[in-house]
């Protein structure tokens, strides 16, 4: 495989399964360093260790995201031990409780919001000042397909991930000035534990594989492509955009 991203560091969240961890290995095997974040220490750390295995090489970094202060902890470790930060991948989240929306609980609304929204923009934050001292960088924020439409039971899933959209879009007018590129993805259905679980059932993988136009729930490694690709300088005048992986099942 080519080294398009040799020299360069990443940082990613949420490494420990799924998407984070496929983008964190998919990202070594292009050459980046990377600086491997999640709460899950096991797990985090059997991700930086396939990582080295493979030749690569990550450091992992425990945070729970939903803490403002881990993240500023984590970009400062991160700055430690490499030194530099040109790519983020600001990925971690989770579904929280399901429910019908009169009786969610404000506990869960605030957890959520602080999981998904507001960890990406105090993230965000941290990273846009690495890179303005450094002169450009390229951040992608992982977003769903619950950034552009309602998902019945998750309120406060769907109004995170509505904000990560707006926040995004923000920060690519502010910041493109300075060379940063600050792109989100939608995933569709793909294949992780936390989608499993939200699904529950094997009937219910089957039918929403049926209901997706190319037949089948996507992979954690086709979102790390993604996310790689607007990383890259490929992607050098992509900037605000909002990019749906999904095989054409939110498209209208
Ligand atoms: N799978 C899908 O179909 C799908 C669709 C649309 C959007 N997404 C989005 O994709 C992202 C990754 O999800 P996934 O499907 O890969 O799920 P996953 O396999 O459950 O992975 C979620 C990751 O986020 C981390 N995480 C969760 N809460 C955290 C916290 N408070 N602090 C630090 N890390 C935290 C988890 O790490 P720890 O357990 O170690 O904390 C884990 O590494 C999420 O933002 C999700 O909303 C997924």
């Amino acid at each position: 495989m080519s080294k398009p991203f040799a020299g360069k560091v990443a940082f990613i969240t949420g490494v420990s399964s799924g998407i984070g961890a496929a983008a964190a290995e998919l990202f070594a095997a292009r050459g980046a360093r990377i600086a491997a974040v999640a709460r899950n220490v096991a797990r985090g750390q059997a991700t930086v260790e396939r990582v080295r295995q493979a030749g690569g090489v990550a450091e992992f970094i425990q945070a729970d995201v939903s803490d403002p202060e881990q993240i500023i902890a984590a970009v400062r470790r991160s700055q430690e031990v490499f030194g530099r930060m040109d790519m983020a991948f600001n990925n971690a989240g989770q579904t929280g409780v399901v429910g019908a929306f009169h009786e969610q609980t404000l506990e869960a609304w605030n957890d959520t919001i602080a999981t998904n929204l507001t960890s990406v923009f105090v993230c965000m934050q941290e990273e846009i000042k690495i890179m303005l001292g450094q002169g450009g960088g390229a951040i992608v924020n992982n977003c769903s397909g619950a950034g552009v439409m309602g998902a019945p039971g998750l309120p406060h899933y769907t109004a995170a991930k509505h904000g990560i959209l707006g926040i995004s879009k923000v920060a690519a007018k502010e910041y493109g000035p300075h060379n940063i590129r600050i792109n989100s993805i939608c995933p569709g259905f793909i294949d992780t534990v936390q989608m499993n679980e939200f699904l529950g059932s094997d009937d219910a993988r089957a039918r929403v594989s049926a209901g997706i136009p190319m037949g089948k729930m996507g992979s954690p490694e086709t979102i790390a492509k993604a996310a790689a690709f607007l990383c890259s300088d490929e992607a050098d005048y992509i900037s605000g955009d909002t990019m749906f992986v999904d095989g054409a099942f939110l498209c209208r």
